[in-house]
């Protein structure tokens, strides 16, 4: 086998990311592309010899490479822990030609990743000076590793003050030009030869490092759009930032260097789009890094509301889904009418008239263009729209494109209306011009009002920071959902974070989106609720240093919260209740994961079975262990078996009923008691067996048996969910079901 190494995208929306170095890239015979090859595990003396792996990773490249000096160019990288293997500039024949050779396993072409944005400790019930912030110590000791675009090191976010030195056995290293670590940025590495250091030009990697483990900074606001002490969720945490975008290859050498260099975390908000765990680098890697007992956040992506659009769905991954918090930066569309309607920018101008001025819909100037709802800046520049509110409509255009065309020709202001698919997400961005993003329904009955009326008028009334949304936390739009397209019978997302109008830190160095010189800015995406997660997996790692990242995702998942802050069930951008594959196990809730009570633990070695049960071929199963595997010698499982703290159940026509253990460890109380309840999903019975579970002694594990039988009743629908709960008097463990009626 041999694969072509792909793009990985960063995961903000509306960030301007720059175009992925090798996404224009189209394949052809001759030319030389960078492909990720693995080789089959070698003898024991050459992997403890590092300079004689890379002469036997030199061996395999082609022929006609005589020269040394081009065989260096030849080799990207030499991997050494998450996997064996090396990436290398290759042409699609050499590529053929290598899989050949005994000894290679696969060499494919790398794929290109993309990018997945404070107020959100507070919400997340994180509270200086007391709780479990105090508690966790604010993740101190803890080492953040931050795969991304690089990082800012001067941003004031990034300040050691009062921060204690890395711990002893930290390896990192430092690439800065112009300036040196400290304690809080402990390492900077980049793996990218157009890259001279780690320094981001981007600004996503520097808002998300800052997310997961920025120090206090007093008075952070972008546009007076909000005001106050900025932190990160670990705030005492440190970070290693390993700068790889956007090259498949870049990213699994970051990892590699991560492993090596000691974190204790990993955070990735970035994906891929494999179909299966054995082509994906980021599961790969993650692996080889789970296996060392680190924990890794990857964001969920951002391709949601459509089913099955999520990445990073390995079992081994905490996957991060994205919600609102209940700060909204409020922009009130005000019409001629006294209809009102709130909806979000970050841009707050504190002087904008309030007297109604001419309202105009783009899609009305030229009613045969299909594109002339969307604004475009020829259409705006025919146009007489001087001094008057223009409406346009979220589409292909980006939003900065948009508000800078309305501006340029002389518009006093812009409302922006959601996709249809977008509903009532509304994203605040630092606009060029005094905007709101409005929702989709919203934006209908504008658009009805200005056709209605001779002389449509409106303005926007600035209310700034408002805090207090009780419908949050609320499922994004844009949160990609399940099912878990290469593991359907595992339930993913895990867990939601985070991830709407997310304020940190931004270099301002750099242009971002809307030219704005701020130290500070808000952006959006499950980029940003990954980091969240990132942070709090870092204070329960301080909190508990002997919890394996099984044990932390179990803790997090079994607490998480499943109503909003009205205490109704989470809604989803079209304020109904989002389902299961929107949610996961729910909101995290990083108090109550501190003490969750029982957990559900898997070794590394677990994930043989059910790595086999995948059916896998060894090969495949090697690729990801990094071993030889024979999986007719080895147990295999179904993957709804693996000890995971979340069930997802395929009813595919034939067998009607389904039995699965599970293991549970006592880490609350010695002595406790918990007794089951069951909310078994429609048309589906559940039983559990036994209903009660008595423990003795802290770590003491306990197994239980879950029986699930499709019913006739069963409901006409692609699924149904529902959830099972342990219960005790001072705590609970729950578990969401989700069965899928294929
Ligand atoms: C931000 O808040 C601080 C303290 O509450 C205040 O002194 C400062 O003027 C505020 N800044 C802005 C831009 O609103
Ligand atoms: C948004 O939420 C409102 C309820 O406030 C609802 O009426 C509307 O249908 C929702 N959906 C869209 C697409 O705006
Ligand atoms: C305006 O109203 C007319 C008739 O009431 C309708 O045919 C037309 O589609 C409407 N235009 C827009 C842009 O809503
Ligand atoms: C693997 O193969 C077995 C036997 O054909 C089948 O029952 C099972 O559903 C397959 N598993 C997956 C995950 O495709
Ligand atoms: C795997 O094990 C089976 C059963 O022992 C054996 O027949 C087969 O040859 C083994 N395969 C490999 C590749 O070792
Ligand atoms: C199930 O629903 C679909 C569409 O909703 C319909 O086409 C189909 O006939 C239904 N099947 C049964 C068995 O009712």
């Amino acid at each position: 086998m041999a694969f072509l190494s792909t793009t990985i995208t960063i995961l903000c929306i509306f960030c301007i990311t720059r175009l992925p170095r090798f996404a224009s890239e189209i394949p052809n015979r001759n030319s030389l592309q960078t492909y990720i090859v693995h080789v089959e595990a070698p003898d024991a003396h050459l992997t403890s010899q590092s300079e004689d792996l890379e002469s036997w990773y030199h061996s395999f490249l082609p022929a006609t490479t005589a020269s040394s000096s081009e065989d260096e160019a030849r080799l990207i990288y030499s991997y050494h822990h998450v996997f064996k293997g090396f990436a290398a500039r290759l042409s699609p024949d050499e590529a053929k030609d290598m899989e050949k050779k005994k000894g290679i396993v696969s060499a494919r072409p790398q794929k290109l990743l993309s990018l997945h944005t404070t107020h959100s400790p507070n919400f997340l019930g994180l509270n200086q000076n007391m709780g479990f912030w105090k508690d966790s110590n604010y993740g101190k000791g803890v080492i953040i590793g931050v795969l991304d675009t690089g990082v800012l090191p001067e941003h004031p976010s990034f300040s050691d003050e009062g921060m204690p030195p890395p711990p002893a056995k930290w390896k990192g290293k430092c690439q800065f030009n112009h300036t040196t670590c400290n304690n809080k940025i402990i390492g900077a590495r980049y793996f990218n030869a157009d890259d001279q250091s780690p320094l981001d030009d981007n600004g996503h990697g520097t808002h998300v490092a800052s997310t997961a483990a920025g120090s206090f900074v007093q008075g952070a606001n972008v546009f007076g759009s909000a005001n106050g002490t900025a932190a990160g969720i670990a705030p005492l945490a440190h970070l290693a930032i390993y700068k790889v975008c956007c090259g498949e290859s870049d990213a699994l050498a970051g990892m590699d260097a991560a492993v090596e260099d000691g974190v204790d975390v990993l955070s990735l908000s970035l994906r891929s789009d494999p179909k299966s765990f054995f082509e994906d680098s980021i599961a790969i890697g993650a692996f080889s890094a789970m296996k060392k007992g680190i924990f890794i956040s990857c964001a969920a992506g951002n391709d949601g509301p459509d089913f099955i659009s999520l990445a990073n769905g390995a079992p081994w991954i905490l996957t991060v889904g994205a919600s609102t918090i209940d700060r909204t930066l409020r922009a009130k569309a005000v019409l001629g009418n006294n209809q009102q309607f709130d909806g979000q920018s970050a841009f707050q101008p504190n002087n904008f008239p309030q007297r109604l001025s001419p309202l105009v819909y783009a899609g009305m100037l030229n009613t045969s263009d299909d594109f002339a709802p969307l604004c475009p800046a020829d259409l705006l520049s025919r146009s007489d729209i001087r001094g008057k509110i223009v409406v346009c409509e979220l589409g292909e255009i980006p939003r900065i494109r948009q508000g800078t065309a309305v501006k340029d020709a002389g518009g006093a202001a812009m409302i922006l209306i959601n996709f249809r698919i977008y509903a009532n997400t509304t994203l605040a961005d630092a606009d060029v011009l005094p905007t709101t993003n409005v929702g989709y329904e919203d934006g209908l009955k504008i658009k009805a009002y200005i056709n209605s009326t001779r002389n449509p008028t409106a303005t926007i009334s600035f209310q700034g920071t408002v805090i207090g949304d009780d419908r949050a936390p609320a499922v994004a739009a844009f949160s990609s959902r399940g099912p878990n397209f290469p593991s359907l019978g595992v339930l993913k997302p895990d867990i939601l974070g985070p991830g709407v109008n997310i304020l940190a830190a931004w270099p301002t160095s750099v242009e971002n989106n809307t030219n704005t010189k701020s130290t500070f800015n808000v952006v959006s995406g499950t980029s940003m609720s990954c980091p969240h997660l990132s942070g709090v997996a870092a204070l329960l790692k301080s909190a508990h240093p002997d919890w394996s990242p099984a044990a932390i995702k179990s803790a997090m998942m079994t607490t998480a919260d499943v109503v909003n802050l009205a205490h109704s069930p989470i809604e989803d951008e079209n304020f109904l209740p989002a389902d299961v594959f929107a949610t996961g196990a729910g909101h995290v809730n990083p108090s109550r994961a501190n003490d969750p009570g029982l957990i559900y633990d898997i070794q590394p070695e677990d994930y043989i079975p059910y790595l086999c049960g995948l059916n896998y071929t060894n090969r495949q199963v090697g690729t990801i262990l990094q071993r030889g595997v024979n999986c007719s010698v080895e147990s295999s499982i179904e993957e709804a078996q693996l000890n995971y703290p979340s069930f997802s159940i395929i009813f595919s026509g034939k067998s009607t009923s389904q039995v699965y253990t599970r293991s549970v460890t006592n880490v609350g109380d010695p002595a406790s008691r918990y007794d089951v309840e069951i909310s078994p999903p429609r048309g589906v019975d559940v039983r559990v067996e036994p209903t009660t579970l008595k423990f003795s002694e802290i770590n003491q594990k306990l197994q239980y048996e879950v029986t699930f039988k499709l019913l006739a009743s069963a409901p006409n629908t692609t699924f149904v969910q529902g959830f099972l709960k342990w219960t005790s008097p001072n705590r609970y463990v729950r578990s969401p079901i989700a069965v899928i009626l294929a």
